[in-house]
């Protein structure tokens, strides 16, 4: 695909990287954008402290329902799921589908970029004050 675009860049006289930067398969996940659209799931979440749904600091990497101190359904502790990129983005693109019974009520983020957008943004959290303020304290 890469090398097909290249030829056709050429072809037209472009500079490749012109046409592929506007090429939306190659589109890189953002967190910037990521932090935009994480505006949906702070209706009940925050990164460093439990809300209506749990901490965010800290997630990729973690067993699902396992953060300390929040009380998760069971259907979320005995998912068998490990959050990692690819478990996160078919969790959030239907959260009730893919743990059934979970209290987490949300339809779930329909665009597979923005779910891109959104694990990068969590990925990137985990460097935030906010995040490092509370693993200093022990949270
Ligand atoms: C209506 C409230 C609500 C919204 C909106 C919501 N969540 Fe949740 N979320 C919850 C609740 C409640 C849980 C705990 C679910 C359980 O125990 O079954 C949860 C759990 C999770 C978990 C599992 C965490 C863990 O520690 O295992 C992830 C991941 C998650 N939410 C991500 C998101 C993201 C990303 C968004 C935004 C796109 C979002 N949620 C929007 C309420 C919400």
């Amino acid at each position: 695909m890469k090398r097909l675009a290249l030829a056709i860049a050429g072809a037209l006289g472009l500079g490749g990287g012109a046409l592929l930067s506007a090429w939306p398969a190659h589109a890189a996940a953002d967190p910037a954008r990521g932090e935009r659209i994480y505006a949906r799931c702070l209706a009940c979440h925050a990164l460093a402290y439990h809300r209506v749904g749990p901490r965010h600091c800290g997630l990729l990497g973690r067993k699902a329902g396992a953060a300390a101190g929040f009380e998760y359904s069971p259907a979320m502790r005995q998912s068998g799921l490990t959050w990692n990129a690819q478990t996160l983005d078919r969790f959030l693109a239907a959260p009730m589908k893919v743990v059934p019974g979970t209290t987490m009520t949300y339809d779930g983020v329909p665009e597979r970029q923005d779910r891109a957008d959104l694990i990068a943004y969590l990925r990137n959290a985990d460097s935030t004050e906010a995040c490092r303020a509370g693993e200093a304290a022990g949270r």
